[in-house]
């Protein structure tokens, strides 16, 4: 009974741990979760959305890629995000999409919100 007991205990102990160990970080779904809290107020990325305050991402990876200043696709959405006015998207004016997300979001929440971006192709 004993032995059962000391068993059972030890599975607990094993599953908890299981349980705790750390997920794999993915930057990709961390953008995501960024994305919602912070950008999908101005931002759709459903291609066939209805038009909001900013552009809409779907495809922003694609024209990200091909961008006329000799940039990374990533180097160009970090700009973006850091520096909107930067180059403006064509039909939008400056001002609306806050300039401060290079001070309130950790570089590594800059990272996560270019990789999940990087999946808008
Ligand atoms: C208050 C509205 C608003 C919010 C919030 C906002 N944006 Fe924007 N965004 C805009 C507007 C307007 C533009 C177009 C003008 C410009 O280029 O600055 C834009 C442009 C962009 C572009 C360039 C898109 C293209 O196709 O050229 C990217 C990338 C972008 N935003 C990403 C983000 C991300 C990521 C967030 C969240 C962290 C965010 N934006 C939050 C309004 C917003």
């Amino acid at each position: 009974m004993r032995c059962v007991l000391i068993l059972i205990c030890l599975f607990a102990l094993v599953a908890c741990g299981a349980a705790q160990a750390p997920a794999t970080p993915d930057p990709t779904a961390g953008g995501k979760r960024l994305y919602t809290m912070w950008c999908i107020a101005c931002h759709a990325v459903q291609a066939d959305a209805p038009g909001g305050a900013g552009p809409n991402l779907a495809g922003v990876a694609t024209r990200a890629a091909a961008n006329p200043d000799g940039l990374s696709a990533a180097a160009w959405l970090r700009r973006e995000l850091v520096n909107p006015n930067a180059v403006l998207t064509q039909g939008y004016r400056p001002g609306f999409m806050p300039t401060s997300y290079g001070q309130t979001l950790r570089p590594d929440q800059l990272d996560a919100l270019v990789a999940y971006m990087l999946t808008l192709q």
